[in-house]
């Protein structure tokens, strides 16, 4: 019997990555003969490593931690989003030898808030705590669906203005600024999409697990509030939201949705979100519990 085809993940550490279980979980939903794993990679070894993985048949690999911006040295192309987001979580080892990167966490992060709520971000006021990675995949997609404004806030002010900044010369018509953490009420009224980027709210330390990156007075009652935050799903900031009436998007979708679109650019078929939503939750609290 031939072997699998490979597919995997890159990241440094890797213990803690949960892409096998969303990719696995998918190949033996649906039949097909793919086997994902997750690779510990040096990070001064990111580029030998994606070359032997093209040697070895691999078809695509989701790129993390710490290696999503190094690895676009090593692409042939990038597509328009990992351009923009100066960075890639996915690649595609095309038939013809190019190794082509592309970034799906933006666009995953839109197609499960658009799933989950029906409302899409164009003509409304929108505004992202954070200004890392994560900040910068969301930032660009808000700005290319028509956000009216993108305000960005974050612990440290320069890193929000920057990357305001960056948005303004990059997306055309895009209207965005950035500051500090302080008076974010202001900063929230009128907004019709809040999103965490930040780890306020992640488990793993009591004190940051109960940590809401806005107060919840300052949340409008008539946002969507979307968290990047998927451990545990229902974060602080994702409560205050409920008890405020604001509609809410778990990390956990947007977790899946990213690799659904990686999915489908290596194996062309659609992931079965429902059942993978399922498996990842079962590790999640797996996880939590410490049975991992
Ligand atoms: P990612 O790629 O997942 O976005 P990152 O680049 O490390 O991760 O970004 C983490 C974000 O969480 C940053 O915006 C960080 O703020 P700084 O730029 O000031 O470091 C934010 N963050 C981390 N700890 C925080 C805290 N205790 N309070 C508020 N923001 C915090």
């Amino acid at each position: 019997m031939p072997n699998p085809i490979p597919l995997g993940v890159f990241g440094y550490p890797a213990g803690h990555i949960l892409s096998p279980v969303l990719h696995n979980g998918a190949a033996e939903a649906l039949g097909v003969d793919y086997h994902y794993l997750a690779y510990e990679v040096r990070p001064e070894q990111i580029g030998e490593a994606v070359r032997g993985a093209q040697s070895m048949g691999f078809r695509g690999l989701t790129i993390t931690i710490p290696h999503k911006v190094a690895v676009t040295e090593f692409v042939d192309e990038m597509s328009e989003d990992a351009r923009l987001m100066g960075a890639v979580n996915t690649l595609v080892f095309e038939e013809d030898g190019r190794i082509v990167g592309h970034n799906t966490d933006g666009i995953g992060w839109l197609r499960f808030v658009e799933e989950t709520t029906g409302e899409y971000p164009k003509g409304k006021r929108c505004l992202v705590l954070g200004a890392g990675g994560a900040a910068r995949a969301i930032a660009v997609k808000i700005a290319q669906c028509g956000a009216e404004h993108l305000e960005i806030r974050n612990r440290t002010a320069e890193k929000a203005a920057e990357l305001a900044r960056f948005v303004e010369e990059s997306i055309p018509g895009a209207k965005a600024s950035g500051g500090g953490l302080e008076n974010l009420q202001e900063a929230a009224a009128g907004c019709g999409l809040v999103v965490n980027t930040t780890s306020q709210g992640m488990w793993g330390d009591a004190e940051r697990e109960a940590a809401s990156p806005i107060p919840e007075d300052a949340i409008p009652e008539s946002a969507i509030c979307s968290d990047a935050v998927y451990i545990p799903p229902d974060t602080a900031f994702l409560k205050a939201a409920e008890r405020r009436g604001a509609k809410t998007v778990r990390g956990t979708g947007w977790l899946v949705y990213q690799g659904a679109a990686s999915w489908k650019l290596w194996t062309g078929t659609d992931m079965p979100t429902d059942l993978v939503m399922q498996k990842l939750l079962d590790a999640l609290d797996k996880r939590i519990k410490g049975e991992d």
